[in-house]
């Protein structure tokens, strides 16, 4: 095009420079600051990780306890927030109510909308981390007519989430270790993954100065998409689909058919051409849940089966299609109790972090500039206007 690149989906831009994740798709390699997924996700608290890619380093014990007292000092909404669901309808999808209501904080938090400010900055970060896993329980709540809970903040940020999402004012919620430890893990392998597509939303609509809630409502949007955030919704309704594991081949023959758009949910990934990391993490916390919870559900047999005749499949082996995180993740979810719509509010309180570690570092850079892409234009030449009276 002579000025400019064309380059439809961005898929060998660099938007930005950065210093939070590396991906290695080649090698299966994905790093938060540095750090291997596996070994944070085996081994580190949420907040931690938070703490990690909001701050650039795992935080010693008094900046662990400073931290996780920041946050949750932000758990609880302002009251008349809770008004807000009530204008929804009950069946509304909770992705929806979680893109109005994220978006409505800016209307709440004035304090903490001066994006000049730094420490306006940091007060806006914790208060999105910390209200998110409120707001998506209250979704849920709304959706089936059952009481708020208000957080409680002895419990670890799964913990809270857990209870304010499956317990009851009436009897006191008692939280499995297996569960509590599987949600922390999901959470931990979803929180960033460098510039998806719902992070450079989060940027490009920060480069022209929106305010933090309003950008994490324009990821949140962006995440809803099924090629994006809603795969792992897509990736169990299919499995559910397939139902036996005889019925694989022909979903299989369907993935591989050109005049068939069926595609295999939670296969494949634009960076990604070896088996992601985080779905190796994800199989084995899908095992360990099911096995806890002595959950029969023949849909993980179904996963392990299909990820089996794909991998030895010539056409997904040509094409480097491996299973994504939103192959097992999707199991995980249904078997820890929460329903399919439920799945990618999940996936965007984990990834919260990563959008507001990213909206941060781009906000700190001297030299950010607007987002502004080009395009090759293909509409018409120029043309004289046309009376009403005289159009054909
Ligand atoms: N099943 C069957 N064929 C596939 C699949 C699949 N899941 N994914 C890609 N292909 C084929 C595709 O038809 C194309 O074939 P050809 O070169 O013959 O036209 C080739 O592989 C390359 O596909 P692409 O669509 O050009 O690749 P992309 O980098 O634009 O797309 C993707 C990546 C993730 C959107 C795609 O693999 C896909 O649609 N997967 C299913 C949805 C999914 O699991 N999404 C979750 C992504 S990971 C979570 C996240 O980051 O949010």
């Amino acid at each position: 095009t002579g000025r400019f690149t064309f380059d439809p989906g961005f898929t060998s831009t660099a938007s930005c420079e950065s210093k939070i994740t590396y991906i290695d798709g080649d090698a299966g390699i994905l790093l938060y600051r540095g750090y291997p997924i596996d070994q944070l996700a085996e081994k580190s608290s949420f907040l931690e990780v938070a703490h990690l890619l909001l701050n650039g380093n795992l935080p010693n014990a008094a900046e662990n306890d400073e931290f996780t007292k920041n946050i949750t000092r932000h758990t609880m909404i302002h009251e008349q927030l809770a008004q807000f669901y009530r204008g929804f309808r009950r069946d509304a999808h909770p992705m929806a109510i979680m893109c109005g209501i994220v978006g409505a904080m800016a209307a709440f938090y004035h304090d903490s909308t001066d994006i000049h400010d730094p420490k306006q900055r940091m007060i806006a970060s914790h208060r999105l981390i910390a209200k998110m896993p409120t707001l998506a329980a209250m979704a849920y709540k709304y959706s089936i007519g059952q009481p708020f809970l208000y957080p409680d903040n002895s419990l670890s940020f799964a913990g809270n989430f857990l209870r304010m999402t499956f317990g009851v004012p009436a009897e006191p919620y008692i939280i499995d270790p297996v569960v509590e430890d599987a949600m922390e893990k999901l959470l931990i392998l979803q929180a960033d993954h460098e510039q998806n597509a719902s992070t450079s939303t989060v940027r490009l609509a920060g480069s022209s100065g929106a305010n933090p809630f309003a950008c994490i409502s324009a990821g949140i949007a962006c995440l809803w998409g099924p090629a994006h955030g809603g795969a792992n919704e897509a990736a169990l309704n299919m499995l559910r689909e397939i139902g036996t594991p005889d019925r694989i081949p022909e979903f299989i023959a369907r993935a591989k058919n050109k005049d068939d758009p069926f595609r295999l949910m939670g296969f494949g990934h634009r960076v990604y051409k070896n088996y992601d990391p985080r779905a190796k993490v994800m199989a084995t916390v899908a095992k360990n849940v099911l096995d806890k919870l002595n959950i029969k559900d023949p849909i993980f047999d179904v996963a392990r089966e299909l990820e089996r005749i794909a991998l030895s499949d010539p056409y997904f082996i040509d094409k480097k299609l491996y299973p994504n995180v939103d192959f097992y993740s999707g199991v995980v979810m249904s078997a820890i109790g929460f329903p399919t719509s439920m799945f990618t509010v999940l996936f965007a309180i984990s990834r919260t972090v990563g959008w507001i570690a990213q909206w941060t570092e781009m906000m700190e850079d001297p030299e950010q500039k607007i987002g502004r892409p080009r395009q090759l234009y293909t509409g018409p030449t120029q043309r004289d206007f046309v009376p009403l009276s005289n159009r054909p």
